[in-house]
């Protein structure tokens, strides 16, 4: 049987759920894809995580050469999260003819050229299943299944974290900052929280996917992003009201030739199947032109369910003769910005607070109207002198609704524009 040496950069959420299942399926693994699979050593600085995993501390360390320089070991796991070092890890362990594995969306969308450029150097592969949507195979899926389709579009809720928080804010009415903790418990969250919260993660994640979707590098900054710290309880309650769930969706589409790729909370129909995907759980919906769409539904965190994709992929690299790279041009200085679409087009949900006398009203319709922003529906609740108002607008561009609330918020009669959600 062929035996394959595996390093593992990292024992701490991801680490420690792989190196679990590797050790629960090692013999499984073997009887159905024929490879042994063996832990051959494992950076860690943290001696208790080692200790808990009753993993025998001689081939623990915090030395890459360790790894490097051992010919046995021809695959490297890395969970460190960050840049640096995990970048420099893996950069030469790919020179060195070992294959990574990575759960890292952070680096691998930043510097996914210049890993691509070592394999090449060391005739070895990249594999990133855990990088995006967690236990979900949704890599392998746009890699390996959908050759047959030209992809219209991706649209998912791709972050763990913030689909928790959202769902207890919803279902629970408990508060943003408490959810929080909760999720960090869990081991959802990332090191720093506002890769989750203010939409990093989600922008990882879709400039990855939606690169594989169109066949084209779309980089992070090529990427609208809006993360959930802003939003409130009242604008959930209110959407509940409207038959509308708020969710954190990454969408990647097509449009008219460009590429419009975006990260943002949105209303969507509560008949939306988005709609019911709750807690960790994440979901993409993929629009292939002759399957139709596609929907992938799983846990997008956790150490198991994260554990899974990379050791699927350790054992899919482990199986290959050959390795194949993108089929793209995978070089960030051949993009060019008339590929992507910058302006998209939406409807809006709107709240506002105003002085509650007449001829607002009339003054804020007219602001709309200049920008050729239609509202669809209208809801108001004067209290003391001022008016909560929720318009309802109807499909505009995104610039022609920033400029009129830019102009709204500068009349006298407006307080404050205290919500601007988009409706899918
Ligand atoms: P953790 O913080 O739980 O684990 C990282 C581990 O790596 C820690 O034990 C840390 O030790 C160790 N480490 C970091 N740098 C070094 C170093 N230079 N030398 C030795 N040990 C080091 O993170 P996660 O497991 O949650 O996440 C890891 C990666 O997986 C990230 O890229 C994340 O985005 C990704 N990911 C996470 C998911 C999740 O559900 N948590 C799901 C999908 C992807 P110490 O704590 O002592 O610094
Ligand atoms: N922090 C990420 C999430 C981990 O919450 O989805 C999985 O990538």
């Amino acid at each position: 049987m062929k035996k394959v040496g595996v390093a593992l950069l990292g024992l701490g959420t991801v680490g420690g759920g792989t190196y679990r299942i590797l050790k629960k399926m090692r013999e499984d693994i073997a009887k159905t894809d024929g490879v042994d699979i063996e832990v051959m050593h494992i950076l860690e600085k943290d001696m208790s995580k080692v200790e808990a995993l009753g993993i025998d501390p001689s081939i623990v360390s915090c030395d890459i050469n360790n790894v490097i320089n051992n010919p046995e070991i021809s695959i490297v796991a890395e969970f460190f999260g960050g840049i640096e070092p995990a970048r420099s890890f893996l950069m030469a362990s790919l020179k060195a003819g070992k294959s990574i594995v990575t759960a890292n969306k952070e680096l691998f969308s930043k510097h996914w050229s210049d890993l691509e450029e070592c394999a090449k150097i060391g005739n070895a592969g990249l594999y990133f299943e855990a990088s995006c949507v967690g236990g979900v195979p949704v890599i392998r899926a746009l890699q390996a299944s959908m050759q047959g389709n030209r992809i219209q579009s991706i649209m998912g809720i791709v972050n763990g974290t913030t689909n928790y928080i959202l769902t207890k804010m919803a279902d629970e009415g408990l508060d943003y900052a408490d959810v929080l903790k909760e999720a960090q418990r869990l081991g959802y969250a990332e090191a720093n929280p506002s890769a989750d919260v203010d939409g990093f993660d989600s922008m990882y994640k879709l400039s990855i996917l939606s690169t594989l979707c169109f066949h084209k590098r779309v980089p992070i900054d090529k990427v609208y992003r809006e993360g959930i710290s802003k939003v409130s309880k009242i604008d959930i309650e209110f959407g509940k009201q409207l038959g509308y769930t708020l969710k954190l969706l990454a969408i990647g589409k097509m449009v008219d030739g460009k590429i419009e790729a975006r990260v943002h909370p949105a209303f969507i129909l509560d008949s939306n199947p988005l709609a019911s995907v709750k807690g960790s759980f994440n979901a993409v919906l993929i629009d292939g032109d002759n399957v139709g769409d596609i929907m992938l539904y799983g846990r997008g965190a956790g150490d198991l369910p994260t554990g899974s994709a990379i050791v699927s992929d350790i054992v899919y690299a482990a199986c290959q003769t050959e390795h194949k790279l993108s089929c793209f041009d995978n070089n960030l200085s051949a993009i060019k910005d008339s590929d992507f679409s910058t302006d998209f087009e939406c409807e809006y949900y709107v709240r506002m607070t105003v002085e509650d006398k007449a001829g607002v009203l009339a003054k804020i319709a007219s602001t709309l109207g200049k920008y050729d922003v239609s509202i669809n529906t209208l809801q108001q609740t004067a209290n003391d002198g001022a008016a909560s108002i929720i318009f309802m607008i109807h499909k505009t561009k995104e610039s022609n609704i920033n400029k009129a609330l830019a102009e709204i918020k500068s009349l006298n009669e407006v307080d404050s524009v205290d919500a601007l959600i988009r409706v899918l």
